[in-house]
């Protein structure tokens, strides 16, 4: 943390930014900076995995410190593309969690959802998976991508909100919602 701060001030670095660090972690490597602060704290954060809502979310947002959400879209399954038989081939995904079959059919009431809400915008489950993160104004999702159409429809998720309502309607979904081995 000296080190970077010594980068900072010699305009090396804009700024500094740590990835998934608890509020202890956060508090430590402050502890170490005295003339500039965090940045960003990058995270995991998307619908099916909430665990930094607890503490890190508020913490940062207290302190000014932006997330930065990685696997936004529960590494593609909240594009929807993965509830109609189709399977991801590569190893991280056929071993995770999120891509059991039994929580494909658990989350098919929330794609459903993120249809309807995404035809009254004009917009994508994807999309609107994207700007549900962003309903926290200190939350910017960072969506990995094959190819650039996905970028192109990703960067739609920006420059427009969700209406109170939306969000309710999702939570009440996500409240019910049971997925296997969380
Ligand atoms: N700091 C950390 O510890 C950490 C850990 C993991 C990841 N990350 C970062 O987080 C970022 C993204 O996370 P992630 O790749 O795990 O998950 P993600 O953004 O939730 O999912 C990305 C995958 O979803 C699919 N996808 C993307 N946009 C789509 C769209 N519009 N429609 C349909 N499918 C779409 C693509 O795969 P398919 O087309 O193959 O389905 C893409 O590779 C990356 O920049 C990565 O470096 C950071």
């Amino acid at each position: 943390m000296k080190a970077l701060e010594g980068l900072h001030w010699a305009g090396k670095i804009r700024h500094i930014g740590v990835s998934n660090f608890a509020v202890r972690d956060l508090k430590e490597a402050r502890s170490y900076l005295s003339r500039t602060d965090i940045a960003s704290n990058q995270v995991q954060y998307n619908m099916l995995q909430r665990n930094v809502e607890t503490e890190v979310l508020p913490f940062c947002r207290r302190e000014g410190i932006a997330i930065l959400a990685w696997s936004p879209l529960g590494k593609g399954i909240l594009s929807g593309k993965y509830h109609n038989g189709k399977r991801p081939k590569d190893r991280v995904r056929t071993d995770e969690d999120l891509f059991k079959p039994a929580n494909i059919r658990a989350t098919a009431p929330l794609i459903r959802e993120l249809r309807r809400i995404g035809r009254a915008h004009r917009k994508t489950p994807a999309q609107v998976a994207l700007t549900w993160l962003r309903r926290h104004r200190h939350v910017s999702p960072i969506p990995g991508v094959k190819r650039p159409g996905q970028a192109e429809e990703n960067a739609g998720a920006a420059g427009w909100f969700l209406g109170s309502g939306e969000v309710r309607r999702i939570d009440a979904i996500l409240r019910r919602l049971r997925l296997d081995t969380f």
